[in-house]
């Protein structure tokens, strides 16, 4: 159990009228054109969306890792556009998992060395059992002291996963998680998530184009051209399906 959680009655995650854009060039090309939404406490969220309609930018935005051109988001009732580099750090090192596709892993240490990492930023000494069942629990007990540039694109994502179970934070937001696992894996993922996001105080935030991951959400937020532009609660497999066809549809 986490034991620094503050009761806040309201959403563990925020974004108000966020509004993204990149300098290519010379020119500013907005990405984001005014995105709000909210999680809650023990929600499991998915977006979904074609390729290119912002989604990963608008997980980096909420996440902090991106800032917004303008608008607002907030984690933990903070607000994320004020808090200074160092405390925005610190929450995210205490409060916050990434499920990123190899984030933030360090080439240089071992898979154990990864999912330990958190704990010795803060000067803990991280928990071996914690650690070792974690990487077990993602298929990674055999690859314990494999290093990241050996190991497939799957099993970096599955490193970062470790980490995050290992950490048991507030507030997990993960890109594409499933995306580059076998079916077997791809469910273990699945299950650990959906556990965790439905434990008291705690949320995950979820961008997937697997209509099963959407699923097993409690609500489906549906992105296009850099707006929300639909949302399901508790889905199934067919209406999220038939949901995206739609989305795409009108590209054909
Ligand atoms: N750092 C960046 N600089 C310029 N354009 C970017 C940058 N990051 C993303 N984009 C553009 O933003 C759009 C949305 O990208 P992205 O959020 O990755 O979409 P998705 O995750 O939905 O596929 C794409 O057109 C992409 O090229
Ligand atoms: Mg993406």
């Amino acid at each position: 159990m986490t034991n620094t959680f503050m009761p806040t009655q309201g959403p563990l995650v925020t974004a108000d009228d966020v509004h993204k854009s990149f300098s290519v060039g010379k020119r500013k090309v907005e990405i984001l054109h005014g995105v709000s939404f909210q999680v809650r406490e023990s929600e499991m969220v998915a977006v979904m969306g074609p390729s290119g309609s912002g989604k990963s930018t608008l997980l980096y935005c909420v996440a902090g890792l991106e800032s917004v051109t303008s608008g607002r988001t907030t984690m933990l009732g903070r607000d994320v556009t004020q808090l200074s580099k160092a405390d925005l750090a610190k929450l995210r090192r205490r409060e916050v998992g990434f499920v990123f596709q190899s984030y933030n892993l360090i080439p240089t240490l071992t898979a154990t060395q990864n999912v330990e990492l958190p704990y010795r930023l803060r000067r803990e000494q991280p928990p071996a059992d914690l650690v070792r069942e974690a990487l077990q629990k993602v298929g990674l007990g055999e690859r314990l002291g494999a290093r990241p540039p050996s190991m497939s694109g799957g099993e970096q994502q599955r490193v970062a996963l470790a980490r995050v179970l290992a950490q048991r934070p507030q507030i997990i937001f993960a890109d594409e998680p499933t995306g580059a696992l076998d079916t077997r894996t791809g469910d273990v993922v699945l299950e650990e998530l959906t556990t965790i996001a439905h434990s008291p105080g705690q949320c995950v935030l979820v961008v997937t184009h697997d209509p099963k991951v959407a699923a097993a959400c409690d609500r489906v937020l549906f992105m296009r051209d850099g707006l929300l532009v639909h949302e399901l609660a508790r889905p199934s497999v067919t209406e999220v399906a038939s949901s995206l066809a739609e989305l795409s549809g009108s590209d054909a």
